[in-house]
């Protein structure tokens, strides 16, 4: 609990996050002084993880996902309040993921934090799940917008510039499967729990990741990316093998790892090569679930710095799915001056670069 940082100046955002497999929330204070540059501190955070919901299916359910969402929102609001010490009244505003992700457990986080506002009388803003993820590095790193942005999720891949808390361009994305989705495929089939990634982290540190040769998709035409040739030839490797030993398993999962950040790399080199020396920007962000990996935010790096870009990976906790990151980004947006809204609905789909529920208090 962090109330000493509490200026009486200090503004307390609420974040509400539902959109895949964790009931997550926390609370985040913000200055308002005549700082340029947004100063927040985490006040309390609480995540209920529903992994163990899930593992038996091998993935997330989403009326399992939805209806464990609900159940668990209301007690862990009364939990981070506790903790932080802080009276419903004292909170200032009301953020909430409103996609992109899982329908149900969207509409569960909405309702919630719809039905709050109405009876605290606060502000809400409807929060961009992906655009939360990459703003959330700004709570621990000084980094001005614009910034690039390498989004690895369980179920995203993109490479887009953060130009503003609610502004952002795509450059590119997975044509077909993100890179978390490759790495939870290929841990089931070596018999690993759900989520995947944490166990091939965990398996990769004992193997060598040169050892296996697999396919990097190259196009030279576009800055998408494209992940399901990969899966696939992991899967046909592990079918070939007469017997999986663990070192067997160790070398596919690192050299899997590694297959991933040089595909990245290599697509952010291309990026950046193709950008003027004075158009590069100063700072990018490596973010989400799979942004997580120690090895990959560490090797990609230098792809970044090759072009005197400094690459920012934000704290593992901050990567994987969170509340801060929400509370963050309504924290954000209130202060570039986005107005809070009611009048908005949940999106399972809802692109990045997607500006219709963006409200100045300029109007518009
Ligand atoms: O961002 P996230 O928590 O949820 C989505 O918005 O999708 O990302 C989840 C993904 C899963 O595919 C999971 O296997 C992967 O992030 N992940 C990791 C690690 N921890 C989670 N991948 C690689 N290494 C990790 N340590
Ligand atoms: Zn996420």
């Amino acid at each position: 609990m962090h109330k000493d940082f509490l200026e009486p100046q200090d503004r307390i955002f609420l974040g509400i996050e539902t959109s895949c497999d964790e009931t997550a929330v926390a609370l985040v204070s913000g200055a308002f002084s005549k700082n340029s540059y947004p100063k927040g501190h985490i006040l309390a955070h609480k995540i209920h993880s529903q992994v163990a919901l899930h593992q038996s299916f091998g993935g997330v359910v989403p009326p399992v996902a939805a209806s464990s969402h609900s159940l668990q929102l209301p007690a862990l609001v009364k939990r981070l309040l506790q903790t932080a010490e802080i009276k419903p009244h004292q909170i200032d505003g009301i953020g909430v993921t409103a996609g992109p992700g899982l329908a149900g457990g969207l509409l569960v986080g909405v309702m919630f934090a719809k039905g709050l506002s109405i009876a605290l009388k606060r502000p809400l803003w409807p929060i961009h799940h992906l655009q939360a993820h990459a703003l959330v590095a700004r709570l621990t790193h000084e980094i001005p917008f614009p910034y690039l942005v390498l989004l690895l999720s369980g179920g995203h891949c993109q490479l887009a510039v953060a130009n503003s808390p609610r502004d952002f361009s795509l450059i590119g994305e997975s044509t077909d499967d993100a890179p978390g989705e490759c790495l939870d495929k290929v841990a089931r089939c070596l018999g690993y729990s759900y989520p995947g990634g944490p166990s091939i982290e965990a398996a990769a540190k004992r193997g060598d990741p040169f050892s296996i040769p697999l396919p990097i998709a190259v196009s030279e035409h576009s800055y998408n990316f494209s992940f399901s040739g990969l899966k696939t030839a992991c899967l046909r490797w592990i079918k070939q093998q007469q017997d999986l030993s663990f070192e067997k398993k160790a070398d596919l999962c690192a050299s899997l790892q590694n297959t991933i950040t040089c595909s990245l790399g290599k697509k952010v080199s291309q990026f950046l090569s193709a950008l003027p020396p004075a158009s590069r920007p100063a700072f990018a962000v490596v973010c989400g679930g799979v942004a997580s990996n120690e090895y990959i935010r560490q090797e990609l790096a230098p792809y970044f710095q090759n072009y005197g870009v400094n690459l920012i990976a934000p704290p593992a906790q901050h990567c994987t799915d969170n509340g801060v990151m929400i509370a963050w980004a309504t924290y954000e947006q209130s202060f570039a001056g986005m107005e809070g809204q009611f009048d908005f609905s949940t999106r399972a789909r809802w692109p990045i670069n997607d500006h219709s529920l963006q409200r100045t208090k300029y109007g518009g």
